[in-house]
């Protein structure tokens, strides 16, 4: 598969060098808003081509793009990809509004293309060895998931800057980045709550630097912590009246385990890099190009609905706005 990219970020360059490990991917051209940054991406990602016009981009030698910039951006320029012919992975949150992926789910069907949002858990192996894991466990009736990950903009921050990640004109902020990761695993393990609890720490630059979440089911209690304020060492654990699953990244599910009751240890899985997991996404999304009929395309495409709609209800809880 032939790509274009969105994005000259350190994700983008994740997804490249695993797109080309994984599924020996091939990367045609990057969009950039300056020659200058366009340059440097392609060359530190040998990528030939550098397209400062998107409109020019967009009518690029390649089948799909990967899109990689600021959520804010990610509806019109998947709208303008779909519209001139490309398959578009675009990175998490798809959108920032159920309804604009409801239209773009609707586009890509009526253009016969392909449209996913990069999210590790979907495509990520460990997902059936979790669901594997659960029943393992006996009855379950709590998990807590925790995405705690101290921000590397945050001394800019302190400092006065206002990087994009709490720019709520970006759509950008804790629960966009870093809750999405906990709403996935709840969702696909357990379906959709009865009721929502949620509320959100904001920053002076109105961003949610921080949230809670609760998914209430009539057997059990789903609950979440997220935060770029602080770090998480304790990371995510599952509940069953037979063991305790752990999972040390519930974005990459590595390092997970069952701890039965009697405290006897077993191992789940182990490390894998961060670039392999994109691997993955590249690898399922190239997939449903070869076939579109796959039926784990219905199941994923219907799952990123539901968490956009629930991530939707958990900003109006917690009065998250995007400016
Ligand atoms: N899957 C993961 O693990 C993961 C990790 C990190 C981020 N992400 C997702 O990837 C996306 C990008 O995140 P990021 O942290 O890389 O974002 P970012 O650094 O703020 O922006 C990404 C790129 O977009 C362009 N850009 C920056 N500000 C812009 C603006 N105001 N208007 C238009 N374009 C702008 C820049 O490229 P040019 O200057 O070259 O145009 C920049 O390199 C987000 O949706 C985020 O959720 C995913």
């Amino acid at each position: 598969m032939r790509y274009g990219v969105i994005g000259t970020g350190w994700i983008a360059k994740s997804f490249i060098d695993g797109a080309r490990d994984v599924c020996g991917s091939e990367f045609a051209a990057v969009y950039s808003r300056t020659a200058e940054s366009g340059n440097r991406f392609a060359a530190e990602n040998k990528i030939e081509k550098v397209y400062t016009n998107i409109n020019e981009f967009a009518r690029g030698d390649f089948e799909a793009v990967y899109i990689a910039s600021p959520n804010r951006l990610h509806y019109e320029q998947s709208k303008l990809m779909l519209q001139s012919g490309k398959h578009v992975i675009c990175e998490k949150p798809i959108t920032v509004e159920p309804e604009e992926l409801e239209e773009l789910q609707a586009l890509a069907d009526e253009k016969g293309l392909v449209y996913v949002e990069a999210i590790m858990y979907m495509f990520n192996p460990a997902r059936d060895l979790l669901k594997e894991a659960l029943s393992k466990i006996g009855k379950i009736t709590s998990a807590h998931f925790d995405f705690s990950q101290l921000s590397s903009k945050y001394p800019a921050y302190q400092r006065g800057e206002l990087p994009n990640i709490f720019n709520p004109a970006l759509a950008t902020g804790c629960l966009m980045d870093l809750g999405i990761y906990c709403v996935y695993p709840a969702l696909d393990l357990f379906g959709l709550p009865e009721k929502i609890t949620a509320c959100a720490h904001f920053m002076e630059s109105g961003a949610d630097g921080s949230g809670t979440a609760g998914l209430l089911y009539p057997d059990k209690l789903i609950t979440f912590t997220y935060s770029k304020l602080g770090q998480d060492r304790l990371g995510s654990q599952i509940f069953g009246d037979e063991g305790t699953i752990k999972i040390e990244s519930i974005s990459k599910l590595i390092n997970m385990g069952i701890t039965a009751k009697n405290g006897d240890i077993q191992e789940i899985i182990g490390d894998v890099p961060k670039e392999k997991l994109m691997g993955y996404e590249a690898l399922g999304f190239e997939r449903f190009i070869a076939d579109p009929s796959d039926e784990y395309y219905q199941v994923t495409r219907q799952r990123t609905l539901q968490v956009s709609q629930i991530m939707k209800k958990i900003r109006d809880i917690c009065g998250i706005r995007f400016g």
